[in-house]
């Protein structure tokens, strides 16, 4: 049965786990040079309701590394709930791809499509969260544990505006028994549905959720995140607005300095420079957000892997029967072509 990434919650802490190993794996790999086809002879089709950079480039350079090739579909290109309904595109992509992949405005369109299609999709994200993200985080932050830490002591505080990247954060790591604080000012913090999730979460994994807009709650922290402001780019608030409500919440070395020493600084970007962080802070060597960048590449490709590996490929047998049997069919059109000549 095909499987879909919409959402982190839809997956075990271990099937999370595996496919961030996976990820690395892959990464180690193509680092020594050997590049694996796993994609090979596969095509993925690439919904963009919005613009990406990050996202964009990393499944289209994941699916060329591993032999495939990737389709971008942009804004205003296709039919998607335009002239045809999201079921029937969905079915139609079914019929031409081998794996979707959907940035949508709306989370309820990329649930509707993974619905309609036969073959895997994965949400780029949406409204309500960004699970891609939280896959390349993770490989982040399994490379840059603090000493002596695993993942279940570590403290993971996010600052700010409770954005769809908030909640997918928090929703991954109180999956794996991680400590999480969202610290954002009334009005912006993640609500009452993230908090059901969340206390679920922790039930199961032994974990640990704030949400608050104390600033004490920063203090301990093994990593301090951050997004912009202004969450989807449909609703961006004035700058002044902006910064009336969220000056307290921008990551400067101050509030950097509240964390554990050796306190790491992560951003999904794009940042916006001298509002949500300072140059300071996203330029230092606390910061893990370039190598963070580079690790959608390294979830893509995991990501990619692990929702087609268990395609089932035919035999050589096969293979060579349908060569044999094309081959035939071809000289004997030549054949036909030459005695009508
Ligand atoms: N972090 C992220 O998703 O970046 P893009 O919007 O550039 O894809």
């Amino acid at each position: 049965m095909k499987r879909d990434f919409i959402d982190t919650n839809d997956f075990t802490k271990e099937e999370i786990l595996d496919i961030a190993e996976l990820s690395l794996a892959i990464k180690r790999s193509i680092r020594a040079g050997y590049y694996p086809q796993f994609m090979k002879d596969m095509t993925l089709a690439m919904i963009f309701q919005q613009s990406s950079t990050r996202t964009r480039v990393s499944f289209e350079t994941a699916m060329s590394q591993m032999g495939g090739h990737a389709q971008y579909l942009g804004p205003g290109m296709i039919q998607l709930g335009g002239h045809e309904t999201i079921g029937d595109t969905g079915r139609v992509l079914s019929y031409l791809v081998d794996i979707v992949m959907a940035r949508v405005i709306e989370h309820k369109t990329v649930v509707e499509l993974a619905e309609a299609c036969s073959v895997p999709v994965l949400n780029g994200m949406s409204d309500y969260n960004h699970p891609t993200q939280e896959i390349g985080d993770l490989c982040t932050i399994l490379e840059n544990l603090p000493r002596g830490k695993r993942l279940e002591d570590c403290k993971v505080v996010f600052v700010g505006d409770g954005t769809q990247v908030c909640a997918s954060l928090g929703f991954l790591t109180t999956k794996l028994g991680m400590h999480f604080v969202h610290y954002g000012p009334r009005g912006h913090q993640l609500g009452e549905e993230h908090k059901r999730i969340m206390e679920e979460n922790c039930r199961v994994s032994g974990g640990t959720f704030e949400v608050t807009d104390k600033r004490d709650s920063v203090r301990g922290a093994d990593f301090i995140y951050t997004d912009v402001w202004y969450g989807l780019y449909e609703n961006e608030m004035p700058k002044e607005e902006r910064v009336r409500v969220f000056h307290d919440y921008q990551v400067n070395r101050e509030l950097m300095e509240l964390g554990n020493i050796g306190c790491k600084f992560m951003h999904c970007l794009p940042a916006t420079r001298g509002e949500d962080v300072t140059d300071e802070v996203l330029d230092s060597d606390a910061s893990l957000c370039w190598e963070e960048a580079g690790n959608r590449l390294t979830a893509m490709r995991g990501l990619l892997v692990y929702l087609t590996h268990d395609r089932k490929k035919p035999s050589g047998v096969v293979l060579a029967a349908a060569k044999e049997e094309l081959d035939a069919f071809m000289e004997a059109r030549i054949d036909k072509k030459k005695k009508s000549e």
